[in-house]
């Protein structure tokens, strides 16, 4: 990238001339990183609210106008128009795969969907009611002892093997969730199949048992693949940016992955499908009405939350939730499904989108607030509803950990702060275990 133009800082009374870069669709950046070598300030920033740290080529999105683009292709187009498996391709290599790359990529995936039989033996060892995702992230991370050649990324692996790594990692965790969904049911293992498609190959893994045979509805494939697409991308957030940092350590894939997991599960990132559900379930148990809940929310001065509203970036409509709503209808009535859940749900936004606490904050439905409802149609438990989210978002986390290793501007991310602790000062003698006399001499190493 080269400057289109400077702006300049005032601090005190010097002047500071910072580079300014631009982006493909006009953003406008200010290049500090050299601010404290200039004037000794660093910048702050709560949250990184407003601070880029890297340039991307995968993700645009402009959260006031509700755009968002995998690669330049808007997100709708790729919901309506290609499969799960495809955008993972055109997020990991850059374009759409053609006839015959999709073909070597299909087949890819199938060779590596098992992992190494040792690794069955994990599942048996996590207490009955472990969550999923803490599976999730044990396991993923456990891939790196199995499969060692990223152990350490030196950037001299070469292209195949951070591919070969990049592919075994998207097919394994679609094995892994469903394997850890069987544990927590108590059911035998369902192995993947070659003869089905990526997300035909979960589903049968999750609901197959010799018991009652599952019967694979397209209907059902279709909704998921769409599901997984509306979220396999959305460029710096909290986990991906979770997955850059990590890697930025030079951390093989895998751990820096499961870094990824951990940071999705939170209740503020991709643990809000879980919270959402679980806040309409209880209001139906309960006998709560949406009016009853919204002013709950509204007189709790921030401690309770509308999960599945609100976004750090999006100032209006997210547009992954208008397609969610959308195919949301489309699931429950080729289902013939009537849930309860999708009333309550579709009275709380309306009566949130007309109130004046909502509007003034700029709180709109997000991604989470209608998937779970199409999870539950699809008989998906509510506890796995965030691992379904950490299976879409990982052709994007894959993305972002490549394209951060072929940048030589990756640097070792490590964020300067303003310290605002005691000044100097010393133990007094009350406050000393040891007299200085009985020290033990400092050795050195
Ligand atoms: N319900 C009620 N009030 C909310 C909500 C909400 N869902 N979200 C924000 N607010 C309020 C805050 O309390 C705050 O009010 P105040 O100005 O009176 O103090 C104001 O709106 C601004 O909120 P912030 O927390 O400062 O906004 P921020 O950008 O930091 O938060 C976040 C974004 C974390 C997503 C927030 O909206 C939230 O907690 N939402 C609920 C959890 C959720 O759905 N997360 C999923 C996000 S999408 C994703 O990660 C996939």
């Amino acid at each position: 990238m080269t400057p289109q133009g400077t702006a300049t800082l005032a601090l005190g009374d010097k002047n500071y001339s910072l580079p300014v870069f631009e982006g493909s669709e006009g953003e406008k950046a200010i290049d500090i990183s050299t601010l404290r070598k200039q004037s000794g300030a660093v910048t702050l920033d709560y949250g990184y609210q407003n601070t880029g740290s890297c340039a991307s080529t995968i993700t645009y999105l402009d959260g006031e106008k509700g755009i968002l683009r995998y690669r330049g292709y808007p997100v709708e187009e790729l919901a309506a128009k290609s499969r799960f498996v495809e955008v993972a391709y055109l997020l990991i290599n850059g374009k759409m795969p053609d006839a015959q790359e999709r073909e070597e990529w299909s087949l890819l995936l199938n060779r590596h969907s098992m992992f190494h039989e040792d690794m069955r033996h994990f599942f048996y060892r996590f207490p009955d009611r472990a969550h999923p995702m803490a599976i999730l992230s044990a396991m993923v991370v456990s891939l790196s002892a199995f499969y060692p050649e990223l152990s350490q990324h030196r950037g001299d692996e070469g292209e195949e093997a951070i591919n070969i790594a990049a592919t075994r990692l998207l097919s394994k965790l679609r094995t892994i969730a469903a394997f850890s969904y069987k544990k927590s049911i108590g059911e035998p293992f369902v192995y993947p199949r070659h003869d089905l498609s990526y997300c035909a190959n979960f589903l049968n893994m999750m609901f197959y048992s010799p018991v009652h045979p599952y019967e694979i509805d397209p209907v059902v494939v279709q909704a998921l693949s769409v599901l997984l697409i509306l979220h396999a991308d959305h460029e710096q957030n909290c986990s991906t940016a979770a997955v850059r940092l990590v890697g930025s350590a030079r951390v093989n894939l895998y751990a820096a992955v499961a870094a990824g997991i951990c940071a999705l599960w939170g209740p503020l990132h991709g643990g809000a499908n879980q919270m959402a559900i679980e806040m309409l379930e209880e209001m139906m148990a309960r006998g709560i009405t949406p009016r009853q809940r919204i002013e709950q929310i509204k007189n709790s001065k921030g401690k309770d939350l509308l999960y599945g509203f609100g976004h750090r970036v999006y100032k209006h409509y997210d547009p992954r939730a208008t397609v969610i709503k959308e195919t949301c209808y489309r699931v429950l009535k080729a289902l013939n499904i009537q849930d309860p859940l999708m009333d309550i749900a579709l009275e709380m936004e309306d009566l949130a989108l007309r109130d004046e606490f909502f509007i003034s904050r700029n709180l709109y439905p997000n991604i989470d607030f209608y998937s779970g409802i199409i999870l539950r149609a699809m008989g998906i438990p509510k506890n796995m509803f965030t691992v379904m989210f950490a299976l879409g978002r990982l052709p994007g986390w894959i993305a972002h950990w490549k394209e951060a290793h072929e940048d030589p501007r990756f640097k070792l991310q490590r964020p300067r702060q303003v310290y605002v602790g005691p000044t100097l000062r010393h133990l007094e003698p009350g406050q000393c275990t040891t007299e200085p006399s009985h020290m033990p001499l400092a050795r050195s190493r």
